[in-house]
């Protein structure tokens, strides 16, 4: 047995981004793909890298996603491609009706009028927003090419279409019979419950429709009660998302696109005017308490479970499972597997 190889079971951002650290640190390691390399979560993510509006509230989480937040810019200047990575900041559009508290301590508010004059296109029936000006955003499907070709070229290797017949402390049994030796991690997304031999995990699938529209260009990521607008630096708009929890149903629904366009025209009218250019779902790893799941459980580990924010947190959990897996750095319990058991 290579004794210091890492074994990576999905080829998704998170499976990329810890292979790219382990691979920096002068690790061996394999990444085990059943498919396509980030063709999952990863690619249908609108790329929102908001922790103070989605993790508002849930220390440690915001604590986490502000922390993996700042190490981006660095992060994706290393991997030399354009990802799209913008510091658009964010509003939080409140209309009539909606809750009007802060969403974050660091939350400004902006009347209508100041509102509008930073965000012309938005809806006149608006009270006015809370801006969170570090909010950013990137294009998901530029990052995990970019994080693939990194980790390929720091050494990983990538094996696709293979499958996992089970996994344990000291490697992976692959369908083929064949057996690829070293220490695991587990980083298959919704599909983690599903990799014989983890033991039970209670992470789930929940599906998010999204929405592309051009040529009518945002200047923020927006947020309403009813979904969200993300700007991507070639002047489209993602329009999302739906939360359903359909299992694994594949597929973009009527009453899905309707929900999501309703938001979008509702937060800025002038959306109705813009092309559509195709709508998609994706699946969310969620768990009971919306909590990532990153540690070790059963000398197996796991970095899944980041519902709504594994792109934010890819930079930190990489950098927490190599320094778990090479050092023995201790990681919060809050987040650890056994949490569930
Ligand atoms: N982070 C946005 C979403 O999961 O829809």
């Amino acid at each position: 047995m290579e004794r210091d190889q890492v074994v990576i079971v999905g080829g998704g951002l998170l499976g990329c981004a810890v292979a790219l650290e382990i691979a920096r640190r002068g690790c061996p390691v394999v990444v085990l793909e059943r498919a396509i390399v980030g063709a999952e979560a990863s690619s249908a993510a609108a790329g929102i890298l908001a922790p103070r509006l989605e993790a508002h509230g849930r220390e440690p989480l915001r604590s986490l996603g502000v922390e993996s937040l700042a190490m981006y810019p660095e992060w994706v200047a290393s991997l030399g491609a354009d990802v799209g990575l913008l510091r658009t900041g964010l509003l939080r559009v409140v209309r009539a009706g909606d809750p009007v508290d802060a969403p974050d301590v660091e939350a400004r508010w902006l009347d209508a009028d100041a509102a509008r004059e930073v965000e012309p296109g938005l809806a006149p029936d608006l009270l006015g927003a809370w801006s969170l000006p570090d909010e950013s955003t990137l294009d998901p499907r530029r990052l995990v090419p970019a994080v693939h070709a990194a980790a390929n070229a720091a050494g990983a290797l990538f094996r696709v279409g293979e499958e996992v017949a089970t996994v344990d402390a000291s490697g992976v049994t692959l369908v083929s019979g064949e057996r690829v030796d070293g220490r695991v991690i587990v980083c298959a997304g919704a599909w983690t419950s599903k990799v014989p031999g983890l033991g039970p995990l209670p992470v789930r699938p929940v599906r998010g429709q999204l929405v592309a529209l051009s040529g009518e260009p945002i200047r923020h990521v927006i947020f309403g009660a009813g979904g969200y607008l993300v700007p991507r630096a070639d002047g489209r708009v993602i329009a999302g998302a739906t939360v359903e929890e359909v299992g694994f149903a594949r597929g973009v629904t009527a009453g899905g696109v309707r929900a999501v366009l309703g938001s979008a025209v509702a937060m800025v009218p002038d959306l109705a005017f813009a092309a559509f250019e195709g709508a998609w779902s994706g699946f969310r790893p969620g768990t009971p308490d919306d909590l990532p799941v990153v540690g070790e459980v059963g000398g197996v580990w796991v970095a899944s479970g980041h519902y709504r924010n594994g792109i934010l947190l890819a930079p930190i959990t990489a950098k927490w499972m190599a320094g778990a897996v090479i050092d023995g750095l201790r990681l919060p319990p809050v987040f650890a597997p056994g949490r569930f058991t």
